[in-house]
């Protein structure tokens, strides 16, 4: 174990399986699990612990270098890593328009752990993968930066999301996850057993994400892996809107079975998983785990928080 394991942090892992009884799935002949990822560590929860921890430990102290918009959840726990572990990070946050304005709750509490916060025009940021653009970045960055990808999906974090997949294994027939840029799902699909089955719902609109998954796949493994399809009807209108029928569905999932539910990425997985075991999707007996990729952190507003 080197001193940037995040085992020393002493995470919450396996993660928590949690049985709950929901009419809306028992009268089908229905079981359904939560996979409590939140419970992981409070600092960071969920697909964040999953996807750093390979990385971090390949960063080995040096700076962390990563990307985010300014409600960014990977952004945050990038900083508290830092801040726990004893290594500085940089934020290059989207949007100059926001340099010199006060900091939102989010971005203050990545500055309160210490991370350097640079903001680019959101043409330098579009451009952040391009090798001219990502070296003016590093130029002004700590010597030695190891970069970490918008929302952490790299080979590493795809590989590091195998685990929560392994975990899994005999205990679903079906695991429900949200899906931003997919690493998370790739590498779940990947840890899963044959038999077993991912279903992946976008956040995002727009139809791109199955080509995104095959390729962190590639990336990740040489080759495609698991079994796992995407379902792009619940993005609800696209990334961070929130409707008041999900903002209903939520508030009612939260009060039968008393936890909270992140909205932009939770909400809309459990509103699809739920729809579906009401549309007859499933056969009587299937078991059905939904992965709480996250918490909510009270700071979330309908802006960006990828
Ligand atoms: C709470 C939560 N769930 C799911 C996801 C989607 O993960 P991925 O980008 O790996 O698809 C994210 C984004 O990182 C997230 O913050």
């Amino acid at each position: 174990m080197n001193a940037f394991d995040l085992s020393r942090l002493r995470p919450r892992l396996p993660s928590p399986l949690e049985p709950v009884e929901d009419e809306r799935f028992a009268r089908r002949g229905l079981t359904l699990l939560l996979k409590r990822e939140d419970l992981i560590h409070p600092d960071l929860p969920g697909n964040k612990w999953r996807k750093l921890a390979l990385n971090l430990g390949a960063a080995a102290g040096r700076p962390v270098l990563t990307f985010g918009g300014a409600y960014s959840n990977h952004l945050r726990a990038t900083a508290a890593a830092g801040r726990l572990l004893g290594f500085p990070t940089v934020g290059i946050v989207r949007g100059d328009e926001l340099a010199g304005r006060p900091l939102n709750p989010s971005l203050a509490r990545c500055a309160a752990d210490g991370m350097r916060l640079e903001f680019v025009d959101r043409a330098t940021y579009r451009a952040k993968n391009d090798p001219a653009t990502l070296a003016k970045l590093l130029e002004r960055a700590p010597a030695g930066a190891y970069v970490v990808p918008e929302g952490g999906s790299n080979v590493l974090a795809v590989q590091g999301c195998v685990e929560l997949g392994r975990e899994l294994r005999g205990a679903a027939d079906t695991v429900a996850v949200a899906c931003g840029t997919g690493g998370t799902l790739a590498g779940l699909a990947a840890g899963l057993s044959p038999g077993q089955r991912a279903w992946g719902v976008p956040v995002l609109k727009g139809g791109f994400l199955g080509a995104e998954v095959r390729a962190l796949q590639e990336a990740a493994f040489g080759g495609p892996r698991g079994d796992w399809t995407l379902d792009e009807r619940f993005h609800g209108g696209g990334y961070a809107r929130v409707s008041p029928d999900l903002e209903a569905f939520a508030r009612d999932f939260e009060a039968r079975h008393g936890l909270a539910i992140e909205r932009l990425y939770v909400a809309k997985m459990l509103h699809g998983l739920t729809t579906l075991a009401e549309e007859g999707a499933f056969p009587a007996g299937t078991r059905l785990a939904a992965v709480v990729t996250g918490a909510p952190d009270g700071s979330q507003s309908a802006a960006s928080s990828r």
